[in-house]
């Protein structure tokens, strides 16, 4: 009997973490935690709400909002509230001071716990920067999803364009690489290759494929699971 496993993806800007974390969702019929979103929309009601860069003020705001992921079609939306919010969080103010204000303690507290209670009976895959170091250490299956820069940029900027945003891919490089950087040297859970994750350089491989590489490990996981608790003859 299959069960329901908590999967992490962690990794930087533009390794494909979301749309990869969404297709094994849909294909385990298990639930998306798109973390990042949920940071993103902390960001939006403080720069909203003119709430100072203070741990006692943004942790007090992280606390009080609603934070609310509704299935739709081709993916989710994201409620702040009762305000669908979907499109606001990947505006380029919203993206320029996520970093700054998930790295406030008081913030990650109210965030983290709302993550646990969504992997509470498992069969979920949550993505971000400290799923599998922080979040849920003890999940059954924990990816690392890299890529060089160059790449990342590029896929970051072909996205943009898409949404009718023209960024240079020079641009697009500086900008990610300064958030990584912020990401991984801030004092709070900072962005790592979480203790017994598995890595995949995506460097050179389209989704489907990295999202067939992790289906490939879960099930391997689930048979292994299902013969150590088979009863009988070897
Ligand atoms: O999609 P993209 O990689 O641009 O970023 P995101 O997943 O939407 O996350 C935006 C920002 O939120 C990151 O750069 C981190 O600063 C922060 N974040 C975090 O601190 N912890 C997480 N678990 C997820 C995101």
């Amino acid at each position: 009997m299959a069960q329901p496993l908590i999967i992490t993806l962690d990794g930087p800007a533009g390794a494909g973490k979301s749309t990869t974390a969404r297709k094994v969702a849909e294909r385990l019929g298990y639930q998306h935690v798109d973390s990042g979103a949920m940071y993103r929309v902390v960001t939006l009601a403080a720069i909203q709400n003119l709430v100072p860069y203070t741990n006692e003020a943004l942790g007090q705001l992280a606390g009080k909002i609603r934070i609310r992921f509704e299935p739709s079609f081709g993916g989710q939306r994201v409620l702040l509230d009762t305000v669908d919010v979907t499109e606001q969080i990947r505006s380029a103010q919203v993206t320029a001071n996520v970093s700054e204000v998930s790295s406030f303690h008081n913030v990650r507290n109210a965030m983290v716990q709302l993550q646990r209670e969504y992997g509470l009976n498992g069969g979920v895959v949550m993505d971000g920067r400290d799923i599998g170091s922080v979040v849920f250490p003890f999940a059954q299956i924990k990816m690392f999803l890299s890529a060089d820069l160059e790449v990342r940029a590029q896929r970051r900027a072909a996205e943009l364009a898409a949404g009718g945003n023209s960024v240079e891919t020079s641009e697009m490089i500086e900008a990610l690489d300064k958030r990584d950087k912020y990401d991984s040297e801030r004092e709070e859970s900072p962005l790592i290759k979480p203790e017994g994750s598995i890595e995949i350089d995506t460097t050179n491989l389209t989704i489907d494929e990295q999202v067939e590489a992790i289906l490939e490990i879960v099930r391997k996981y689930q048979q292994t699971y299902d013969m150590i608790t088979a009863f009988g003859d070897i």
